[in-house]
């Protein structure tokens, strides 16, 4: 007989079955013994009896530990007082890999957590996370693919910064120095001209030096670049993506989600509410109005801000025409909005802060010269990228949605290193 999942054998819901997986608790006397195995879709209760498998093989069944992999082959029926609903009466088990005690019990430290992190990522509450980012990137490549974006992958070396040459790794190439992608749009912006819309979700890294706990210094970027496009449009199709991938989220992983305590009627609420558009004057207005915070025109808004006007929206909200001279070298002034860049974030609710940045790209090559020697940067390393301004220039926008912001929003995690397998950060690098 076939193996089949766990879940599989519970929507079978009787008769005799194969399983294989992990030993997720275990317990028992000297007759019985009480297992409950994990595998990638569910848990079971399954039940040894001494008196079925007899002397020699109950006392292997008595030297299992949690984590141990063994295949079963039993009887499966309804009860209700198992942890599940189903019990399997077990006719027979072959350990596979047997197991040391496990480094990991109850109530251990997120930092502990971190360290066994190649054990730890088979918690349930890891594997739930991991298959709601499995459907959240399914759902960015599904939206884009279904609107006639073309894939387009960037190059991970690059020559030059593009958000700010604070965060950038260098890498030793063959003794000259090259950068680790910042951002895949300076690539996606060429790209346009053959393609027309085009869109990734590719490995990003800045060298942050904040601990917080939306910061992680490899992450993964969903970006689009579009031809032809003005900001409003961008933004718009920003809003659709966000509500797209909660629905797809709702639909696939209640699951999880419930699993996670991840409050499914709030998320219901996001996938379907409209999401302001503001200027960024009208956000110091209302930090200013609601909250008392004065905050000096110019400046970028921090996170005691955007959490500030998350609480006063309640839902997803887009902040347009932040001040230009705090803004990336490619956002445009508004010729309409002196002093404004025709630019915008998104912020999300509940403390999640930024999850989207986007703009419309400047056409002008002084401007973006003039801007980037301002930065210490050297125009001319950036000659092929004034080039698409050169031949057959077109307005064009585009946006980045950082994967693993929205997975925490999704979640509701505490960290977002919980929202990516193998966390980077200043501090932690391995495993
Ligand atoms: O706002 P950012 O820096 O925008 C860009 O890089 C643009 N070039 C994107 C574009 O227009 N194509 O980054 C985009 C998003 C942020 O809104 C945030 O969600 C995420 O990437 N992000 C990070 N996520 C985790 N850790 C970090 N250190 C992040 N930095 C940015
Ligand atoms: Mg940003």
């Amino acid at each position: 007989m076939g193996f089949i999942s766990i879940q599989e054998a519970m929507n079978k819901g009787s008769g005799k079955i194969s399983i294989r997986g992990w030993v997720y608790r275990e317990r028992g006397s000297n007759k019985i013994k009480f297992i409950v195995l994990r595998d990638h879709t569910n848990i079971i209760q399954c039940v040894i009896e001494k008196a079925k498998v007899g002397e020699e093989k109950f006392k292997e069944a008595d030297r299992l530990q949690i984590e141990a992999s063994i295949e079963i082959h039993g009887e499966i029926k309804k009860d209700d007082r198992a942890p599940t609903g189903y019990e399997i009466n077990v006719d027979e088990f072959n350990v596979v890999g047997w197991c040391d005690t496990f480094p990991i019990s109850k109530d251990q430290s997120p930092e502990f957590l971190l360290d066994n992190r190649h054990l730890w990522l088979r918690s349930r509450k890891m594997a739930a996370i991991m298959k709601i980012r499995s459907t959240v990137v399914g759902a960015i490549h599904r939206f884009f693919r279904d609107r006639g974006f073309t894939e387009f992958d960037p190059p991970i070396f690059q020559p030059t910064q593009s958000e700010g040459g604070a965060t950038l790794f260098k890498v030793d190439y063959f003794r000259e120095e090259i950068y680790l992608s910042q951002t895949w749009q300076l690539y996606a912006e060429a790209a346009i001209y053959a393609l027309g819309k085009v869109y990734d979700v590719s490995p990003t890294f800045r060298a942050e030096k904040s601990k917080t706990s939306r910061h992680l210094t490899e992450f993964w970027m969903a970006e689009m670049e579009a031809a032809w496009m003005g900001l409003k449009e961008a933004t718009e199709i920003a809003k659709e993506e966000i509500k797209f991938i909660i629905k797809e989220v709702l639909e696939h992983n209640k699951e999880e989600l419930e699993f996670l305590k991840r409050d499914i009627k709030l998320l219901e609420g996001y996938a379907d509410a409209e999401y302001p558009t503001i200027k960024y004057k009208e956000a110091l207005k209302i930090l200013k109005e609601k909250y008392n915070m004065d905050i000096e025109w110019g400046k970028d808004l921090r996170t005691i801000e955007e959490e500030k006007l998350a609480d006063h929206f309640k839902v997803p909200v887009v902040v347009t025409h932040y001040p230009v001279e705090a803004m990336a070298f490619y956002k445009p002034e508004d010729p309409e909005d002196p002093g404004t860049a025709l630019c915008f974030d998104m912020i999300a609710p509940e403390g999640y802060c930024e999850i989207v940045g986007g703009s419309e790209r400047s056409t002008d090559i002084e401007d973006m010269k003039k801007r980037l020697k301002k930065m210490g940067e050297d125009p001319k390393n950036y000659e092929w990228y004034f080039d698409l301004r050169k031949y057959g220039s077109v307005p064009h926008s585009g946006y980045g949605v950082g994967v693993e912001r929205l997975v925490s929003w999704i979640c509701g995690l505490d960290n977002i290193k919980d929202a990516i397998g193998f966390p980077r950060t200043m501090l932690r690098k391995s495993p």
